[in-house]
């Protein structure tokens, strides 16, 4: 870019931290959203018709109708791995560059999947209820007993990044059987790195004690798990979602937990989130949190800093980190 040349415009969907903001102000004109106002898709479309990139947090649709509306724009980077919020063919043919941001919040989020399974498995947040209603009157050899955790088998549907981490802590930190299924069979060594063992969905749905849900959200993963796959599961097991809302049908999950056809399940993401179906509301056998499974200040902000790094790669010197796109784009480039 010349020297000369006006400064790209960014707009930026959401609050975002004052340091990310402030290097963003560096290379760019930027309209901020620093209210955290709720932008629905008309406001947000009508901010980014002048605008030629966004800085975006997973949620807003990038659809061919809003790009249309979108001349000037070339990239939407996501502050998020995931990215169901880009349709990514869409995005291609008007030439729009998408990215995300992997890698920076693996550990973190593997940590939560990790909190959230021993919060299921060991009851935290039912027992934590009842003691704060203060039933709480006399010990009971068999109150609030859980499922064990140490020594089970995990069973990890979506082995990526994630799904490995997971992998790890529970072989190598708790003594698990690990077993997995994803799309592709992981390379040997990987395998050997999770001490994971690759299995069919049915036999994981079988023998897993706990079942970890770590897959990409896409039309081909919705509903992964649904009333089937719930009867396959065992009555004891728990059920842990820190992907994305859709994988699970969560109609049928809080029928199978008021029925206790499986015992617990523990979810970070739902379908239509921030709505909860209400079902899942009034069962004790859950404990819910809203997505905050990357949620540390240090991780979300390396998160929004690897956007800002998409922005400013592909804006200012033609290469983004991690684009996901890049060799279909088409058009405005
Ligand atoms: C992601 O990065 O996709 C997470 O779900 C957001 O916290």
């Amino acid at each position: 870019m010349s020297p000369s040349a006006p400064r790209p415009r960014i707009l930026v969907t959401r609050a975002i931290f004052p340091e990310v903001a402030q290097r963003l102000s560096e290379h760019f004109e930027v309209e901020s959203n620093l209210d955290d106002a709720d932008w629905n898709a008309d406001e947000i479309a009508r901010r980014l018709q002048d605008k030629t990139g966004a800085l975006t947090f997973g949620v807003e649709r990038i659809t061919a109708e809003l790009l249309a509306q979108c001349p000037a724009l070339k990239i939407c980077a996501n502050m998020t791995v995931g990215y169901n919020n880009f349709d990514l063919g869409a995005m291609s043919a008007a030439g729009v560059l998408a990215t995300n941001a992997p890698d920076v919040l693996t550990e973190t989020t593997a940590d939560f999947g990790f909190a959230l399974l021993m919060a299921t498995a060991r009851r935290v947040t039912e027992s934590e209820h009842f003691l704060r209603a203060g039933k709480w009157t006399r010990w009971s050899y068999q109150m609030f007993s859980g499922a064990e955790v140490h020594g089970s088998t995990l069973g990890i549907i979506g082995m990526g990044r994630i799904g490995q981490a997971i992998a790890r802590r529970g072989a190598f930190g708790f003594g698990m059987k690990v077993i997995y299924y994803n799309r592709s069979r992981l390379d040997g060594a990987t395998e050997t790195q999770c001490r994971a063992t690759y299995v069919s969905k049915q036999e994981l749905l079988q023998a897993a004690d706990h079942v970890m849900l770590v897959v990409p959200y896409s039309a081909a993963s919705h509903h992964t798990i649904g009333v089937a796959e719930l009867a396959l599961m065992k009555p004891s097991a728990t059920l842990i979602n820190i992907a994305r809302g859709g994988i699970v049908d969560d109609a049928a999950l809080a029928a199978a937990l008021r029925d206790k056809r499986i015992a617990a399940a523990g979810l970070d993401v739902f379908e239509g989130e921030p709505r909860v179906h209400p079902d899942l509301l009034t069962v004790p056998n859950v404990v819910l949190t809203p997505h905050i499974a990357s949620a540390t200040a240090g991780t979300r902000r390396d998160m929004a800093m690897l956007a800002v790094d998409n922005l400013i790669g592909y804006l200012m010197h033609g290469k983004a980190v991690t684009p996901l796109n890049a060799s279909g784009l088409q058009g405005r480039i």
